[in-house]
């Protein structure tokens, strides 16, 4: 793969649009990211003010044009941010790298999570060629963990990564997505959305 990751870049699939970050989003990414579950299980900074979004979209501008990692905000039709998937930390020898998300609590429990895990799992495979994709989640995390799981990621053994955060500490276990997983798994990322969340309503 190219060290520099592509940008800019939007995919879509499966009623999910994934889009760069623009500028005009901050009010709607400090209603997305000033929340509880995003403070509790993500290093966000909370409170999550305007501040910390004016500096986010800054940050996030940087890893963007510098190539150093994808950061898309999710909506469904290239419009209003519900949310947000990453991919940073690549490792070009190695052909790994970490992938991130978080969806805002009034558009949770619809898909948007796995259907946008599930595009950039594809993506990272397909076009820059990793190998290994990899999620770091504490068991506590049900929505989390869940959703790696819908995604086809399994957990490995690897010792799980201590960290202290403002809301307590977190036990981050390693999930990751495998070359050697071969195409059915492939198929099964490709297919995720295309399961039926009609009996949440
Ligand atoms: C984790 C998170 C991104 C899930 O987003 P979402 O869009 O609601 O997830 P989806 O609708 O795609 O759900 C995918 C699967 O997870 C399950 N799930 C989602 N939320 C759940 C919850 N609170 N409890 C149990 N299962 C849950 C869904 O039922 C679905 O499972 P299925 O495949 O059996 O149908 C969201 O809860 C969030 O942003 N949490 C805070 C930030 C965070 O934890 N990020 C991850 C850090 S590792």
């Amino acid at each position: 793969m190219t060290t520099r990751l592509p940008y800019p870049i939007a995919l879509s699939g499966d009623g999910v649009m994934l889009r760069e970050w623009r500028d005009d989003d901050l009010d709607e990414l400090v209603d997305l990211l000033d929340e509880p579950a995003i403070a509790r299980w993500t290093p966000m900074p909370s409170p999550f003010d305007i501040e910390a979004g004016i500096a986010y979209l800054k940050r996030a501008k940087q890893g963007r044009t510098s190539g150093r990692r994808i950061q898309l905000a999710i909506t469904v039709d290239g419009g209003k941010p519900l949310g947000e998937v990453l991919l940073f930390g690549v490792d070009a020898g190695l052909r790994e790298a970490e992938l991130g998300y978080l969806v805002g609590a009034a558009h949770r429990r619809r898909g948007l999570a796995a259907t946008s895990l599930s595009l950039l799992s594809v993506y990272a495979r397909s076009t820059l060629k990793l190998s290994r994709l990899v999620l770091r989640i504490d068991p506590g995390n049900t929505a989390s963990t869940a959703v790696a799981r819908r995604c086809g990621y399994s957990l490995t053994g690897e010792p799980p990564i201590l960290q202290e955060g403002p809301y307590g500490p977190s036990s981050l276990d390693t999930w990751e997505l495998v070359a050697a997983s071969g195409s059915t798994r492939m198929e099964r990322l490709r297919n995720v959305a295309a399961r039926r969340y009609g009996r949440r309503g």
